[in-house]
């Protein structure tokens, strides 16, 4: 086995090891800043570092996060030890990854619809960031439902910029994360959702087969399927789990190690139970992870606040939620495990 692909296919068994999975804390500077505005706090490069490093020095955080998705900004900056942040997290046991796409910008000819960028000078960027201690990377494509969408344009320019950017990745022994989210905002039916999602999977492991990827060395982090937010009818937690575990088993090949799911918006709560369910439901060739931004930071986020003086509060909060999801990987969350503090359960 070649050096690159025993490198890739390494980092996707750690990152999707049982009991674990992903803190996505990869928010561009703009994203960060509504989430701190939100809560009044000051957004500078210094607030932001303090609210990350909480969560990365959270005691027994490596329990259940296997790995870290940073933005470019903090794989550059350096703890208050003036130790840098992705030594830290390796010292911790976490694996540093970082999001490499530059956003997604309105796609030309197709109203509403968007094209990820930040292909250009990839390879050299990929290069520094594994220098930096990088050994994974992410890249979101946002495909929206609505009145003619998704277009077939709209999910084949992103299928084939995931693709583009997956192989650049493996080139460089930097393990890929293929985030096709198909956005749950709107009024659709869980029909219409699982459709395009179908559609979307379709169309990106089209691509990725096309350019060559190799599916052993990636992991994948999808939508689960959802009823839009807007929708009259909620499907039940049973009905998310079968839909979206009966549609990945039709469109994605058994040598993906991993799939780690987005939070996209849900609850905390039901984040945990819809991975828990599937993850009981098994019977699939791969992992069942998450890779969970808000749903893992909105609760230590509105702990902390600002204070230094909450920053125990919030690494509580954080190291309870990393617990309701490592035990929704093996499909044993439940609503008792809200009321249940990680010490209790930590021994
Ligand atoms: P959410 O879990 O908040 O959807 O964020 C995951 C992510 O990384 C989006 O790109």
């Amino acid at each position: 086995m070649s050096d690159t692909r025993n490198a890739l296919t390494t980092t996707a068994r750690e990152l999707v090891a049982p009991g674990k999975g992903i803190l996505a804390a990869d928010e561009s500077t703009g994203t960060m800043t509504k989430r701190l505005d939100a809560l009044g706090v000051e957004s500078t490069e210094e607030s932001r570092l303090r609210f990350r490093e909480l969560l990365f020095t959270t005691a027994g955080a490596a329990r259940h996060i296997s790995g870290v998705i940073l933005y470019d900004e903090t794989l550059r900056q350096r703890a208050s030890d003036g130790t840098r942040i992705p030594a830290l997290l390796a010292r911790r046991g976490m694996i540093p990854g970082i999001k490499v796409d530059t956003g997604a910008k309105p796609l030309a000819g197709a109203a509403g619809e968007t094209v990820t960028e930040g292909l250009d000078g990839l390879r050299e960027r990929l290069e520094e960031y594994r220098e930096l201690g990088a050994r994974f990377a992410k890249w979101r494509a946002v495909i929206s439902i609505g009145e003619g969408r998704p277009s077939r344009s709209a999910l084949s320019a992103n299928a084939h910029a995931l693709a583009r950017y997956a192989a650049l990745c493996q080139e460089a022994a930097v393990l890929p994360i293929v985030e096709p989210e198909v956005l749950m905002d709107g009024e659709h039916t869980i029909e219409q959702s699982e459709e395009s999602t179908e559609a979307t999977l379709r169309a990106v492991f089209g691509e990725l087969l096309d350019q060559g990827v190799l599916l052993e060395g990636m992991v994948l982090k999808p939508n689960m399927v959802l009823s839009g937010y807007g929708c009259s009818r909620q499907a039940s937690v049973e009905e998310v789990a079968e839909r979206t575990l009966a549609l990945f088993r039709r469109v994605v090949p058994a040598e993906v190690p991993g799939i780690t799911f987005l939070s996209g918006g849900q609850s905390d709560e039901l984040a945990s139970a819809h991975l828990s369910a599937m993850n009981a439901i098994g019977g699939v060739p791969w992992e069942l992870s998450f890779s969970y931004g808000r749903a893992l930071q909105a609760a230590p986020l509105s702990a902390w606040s600002g204070q230094e003086d909450n920053s125990a509060a919030a690494q509580s909060a954080f190291a309870h939620r990393a617990l309701c999801n490592g035990e929704a990987r093996r499909g044993r969350y439940s609503e008792a495990l809200e009321d249940t503090r990680p010490h209790e359960l930590i021994s």
